[in-house]
């Protein structure tokens, strides 16, 4: 650096100025160094500032060469240092950082569209006061089977083509098995929904699939009766599709339930007209239910004497299907990202 003066400096002194910021400029290798070259040379106490302030000590014959080449080295070493490598790592990704810009948009996830409509349900269940609980997806014989009044050769087994892993172990058909689970745990008055992912040995296809989903309803108490499960259900139907809406209750059979009924939802598109999606019927079908088999209800040690219960399955899928008019039921397992964004 050159000393406090106030003469100018000569050419050869000139030329040992640059030659110094040449080398202090070739010696930068990172921001910090980039910073005290700048502070040296090109702030505004630097050296080569300095130089300029000195033009009067110049002889007047000289001070337009001296002048001018001070000046041409500023602007030489401002325009090198502004272009410098140690930048454009920086300039390669975007300007100059700015702390008042937003942060960098982290990419967002959303629900699936099949736990959209889950916790769609299970809210309007919880707002009724059911609690909410949770079975294992592998499953014994003994709670899919056998404990919901279905022995070991029973046709109904039939029903539901299952998975077995073992002679005793398999992958859940329903979710009813964790009604025995949660008797085996509670005593009544019992109220509770219990969500979960199902299999069946089906054939693949735009209507079915090998896993699905359902959520099963339970409800035990003393004097519960169809009126309670109609009510429920009709409750339930008015909050999820539509404050209008018909139930049509049909007889069916289940070996859990008995009576048995299959419920129609009035289509929450043509309101009971007939449409494509309703096939023309004007009805949906979307549920299994009825009151707890005496003999269920024993196989969760519950005094069948004294309480009666009813149950329901509702399959997700289908209503998933129906509320966003997903035309395959396969969209729901690719994981295509351009499908999962839409919800
Ligand atoms: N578990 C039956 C199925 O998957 C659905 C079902 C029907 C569940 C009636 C119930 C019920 O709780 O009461 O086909």
């Amino acid at each position: 650096m050159s000393e406090p003066s106030t003469t100018a400096p000569s050419s050869p002194r000139l030329d040992e100025i640059q030659r110094e910021a040449e080398n202090a400029f070739g010696a930068i290798t990172d921001e910090a160094s980039a910073e005290t070259f700048r502070i040296a040379y090109l702030g505004k106490k630097g050296i080569l500032r300095d130089l300029l302030k000195r033009v009067g000590a110049v002889p007047e014959d000289q001070r337009r060469a001296y002048g001018a080449r001070v000046n041409e080295l500023h602007r030489s070493f401002e325009d090198r240092f502004a272009r410098a490598p140690w930048r454009t790592a920086h300039q390669a990704v975007g300007p100059a950082f700015d702390p008042g810009l937003p942060a960098f948009p982290v990419p967002q996830g959303s629900l699936h569209p099949l736990m959209k409509i889950r916790n769609a349900m299970r809210d309007i269940f919880l707002n009724m006061g059911f609690s909410v609980a949770y079975g294992p997806d592998i499953e014994t014989d003994y709670y899919n089977f056998e404990a919901l009044n279905m022995p070991a050769f029973h046709p109904a087994r039939d029903m539901q083509d299952t998975f077995y892993i073992t002679a005793t172990h398999l992958l859940r058909t329903h979710t009813s098995p964790v009604q025995i689970r949660t008797m085996e745990l509670e005593r009544p008055p019992i109220r509770t929904i219990m969500p979960g992912r199902v299999y069946r040995n089906e054939e693949i296809s735009a209507r079915s699939y090998c896993l699905f989903h359902q959520i099963e309803g339970l409800y035990i108490d003393e004097g519960v009766s169809f009126a309670d499960l109609k009510g429920t259900l009709l409750a339930f139907s008015r909050r999820f599709f539509d404050d209008a809406t018909r139930l049509k209750i049909r007889p069916s059979f289940f070996p859990f339930t008995e009576p048995s009924v299959e419920i129609d939802v009035e289509c929450f598109l043509c309101k009971g007209k007939g449409c494509g999606i309703c096939k023309g019927s004007g009805w949906l079908e979307v549920l299994g239910a009825g009151m707890v088999h005496p003999r269920v209800l024993a196989a969760g040690d519950i005094d069948g004497e004294r309480y009666t219960g009813f149950a329901f399955g509702i399959g997700i899928e289908r209503i998933a299907l129906l509320k966003f008019g997903i035309e395959d039921i396969r969209f729901f397992y690719e994981n295509d990202v351009r499908f999962l964004r839409q919800f």
